[in-house]
This record gives structure tokens, C-alpha cells and sequence, in this order.
């Protein structure tokens, strides 16, 4: 596998936190932290600071994403956003198939296919987000399920389109939680995922494709996560909200 056909992606999830104010202000910390960085850096904060962030993001490396993405144009889907309403406003990524939307709000395989295929029609980039719960993994599992979740994810998606994807492997059991997968975990399901990626569009075409790994992922841990092979960079919850440590992840990634 070489790193160097892909770029390096850190994505920060801000999950349910910040107002669309002091979403802004976090976006000025956080462009003075990252200066100029070596990799693309993305945020996702709340559907209603979108605006805001947009605004403050203008004129930065930082891009903005959506943490959800509904798979209609239009229509009677109380609560959804559809791709078009973010690329409308300036939105070019989006997170699919978080696993606390899997976990709390009934995603399923099938939904993040669907949410993923209207992400990439509508010209977003999506990054899908896979992973195994602490049950699955000591069950022995893992390396399947994560390749069930790809290939379910990806079910129509043109190869084409690939490059606007992102995958994410997320650990359930490391998320918010501060127990870390090892760099070898983390390292031998990104390449699975890559392989799962190459089975379904050749390898040239999976070695396009940047795998990322979230899961407390911090200042402290990125450098030796990234040095894996398969690791192209990190989806970011808690550190995303401290510009300083977001910085260092960006840092460790693009370096
Ligand atoms: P965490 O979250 O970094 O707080 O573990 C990662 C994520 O859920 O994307």
C-alpha cells in the first residue's frame, strides 16, 4: 500500500456541542492553530451553526461537513437534511453511518447505503463511518463485520464516485470512551477495509480511497496511529473541540 496516492483527512465531529456563535469562535482558534496544514481538515458541527462556520471557515484550509445527510431530495422526512440543502449552503463533506446515529437512532446497513449513494449523487464527500461494538471484537468478528459494513455501504456506488469517499473505521467501544485501539487494531482494520475497497473496485482504486481512525483519538496518540500504513488520518470527536489538540492531530497527519 502506498500513502502517498492518497491524502491525509482529519475530520473533527463536534457532535451535539457548540452553538452557532461559539462554533464560530472555535473556527478562528482553530485556523490560527493550523496555520498552513500538510493535510485537508474538515469540521462538523451541528446542522444549525453550518451557517456560521461556513462563514468563519471562509478564506481557511478548513473545510465544513454535515454530521448526517438524508438520502431524499425533498419531501415529509421531519428532522432531515437533504444533500442538496448542504451543497446549496457551501457544505462539501458529510459524516454517514456514525455509529451513535446506528446506535441511538436506528441506521442501519441499508439506510447509510442510501444516505451514502445521495451524498456522493449530490457531489458531497462522504465518509462512512464503520466499526464493531466491544461484544462483536471479542467475538473474533471484527475483520467481517467491518467488511459487511463497506461492502453494504458502497452497494451501488460507482467507482467513479470514489473519489469523494472516505472511509472511517470507528471502533464503538473506543469512541468517547478513552480506551484507544492499538495502532496494530487500528492499522490491520484500515487495511482490511482497503481490501474489502479493492475487492469491490481493484487496487489501484482502493489505494485512492483515504481510510481514517476514530476512536479517542488524541494529541498524544495520532503520530503513532497515522504511522500505520493503512491509517490516512483521523475522525476526531472530544479533541476536536480544543483547537490546540486538533491542531497536533493535524499536525501528526500532515507532517
Ligand atoms: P472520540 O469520537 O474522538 O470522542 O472518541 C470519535 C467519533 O465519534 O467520531
Amino acid at each position: 500500500m502506498d500513502k502517498t496516492k492518497r491524502r491525509a483527512v482529519v475530520a473533527g465531529n463536534w457532535k451535539m456541542n457548540k452553538t452557532a456563535a461559539e462554533a464560530a469562535a472555535l473556527i478562528g482558534e482553530i485556523a490560527a492553530a493550523v496555520g498552513t496544514p500538510g493535510c485537508d481538515v474538515v469540521v462538523c458541527p451541528p446542522f444549525v451553526a453550518l451557517s456560521a462556520v461556513l462563514d468563519a471557515a471562509a478564506g481557511t484550509p478548513i473545510a465544513v461537513g454535515a454530521q448526517n445527510v438524508h438520502y431524499e431530495e425533498s419531501g415529509a422526512f421531519t428532522g432531515e437534511v437533504a444533500p442538496g440543502m448542504l451543497t446549496a449552503l457551501g457544505v462539501q463533506y458529510a459524516i454517514v453511518g456514525h455509529s451513535e446515529r446506528r446506535q441511538y437512532f436506528a441506521e442501519t446497513d441499508e439506510t447509510v447505503n442510501l444516505r451514502t449513494r445521495a451524498a456522493l449523487a449530490a457531489g458531497l464527500c462522504a465518509i462512512v463511518c464503520v466499526g464493531e461494538n466491544l461484544a462483536q471484537r471479542e467475538q473474533g468478528v471484527t475483520v467481517d463485520l467491518v467488511r459487511m459494513q463497506t461492502k453494504i455501504a458502497l452497494q451501488g456506488v460507482q467507482e467513479a464516485e470514489l473519489a469523494r469517499l472516505i472511509l472511517a473505521y470507528e471502533p464503538v467501544w473506543a469512541i468517547g470512551t478513552g480506551r484507544t485501539a492499538t495502532a496494530a487494531q487500528a492499522g490491520q482494520v484500515c487495511g482490511a477495509i482497503r481490501a474489502q475497497l479493492a475487492e469491490l473496485y481493484g487496487s489501484a482504486a482502493a489505494d485512492g480511497v483515504p481510510v481514517l481512525y476514530g476512536g479517542s483519538m488524541n494529541a498524544a496518540n495520532a503520530a503513532e496511529l497515522l504511522a500505520e500504513a493503512d491509517v490516512d488520518g483521523g475522525l476526531i470527536g472530544g479533541a476536536s473541540l480544543k483547537a490546540a489538540d486538533f491542531a497536533a492531530i493535524v499536525q501528526a497527519a500532515g507532517g
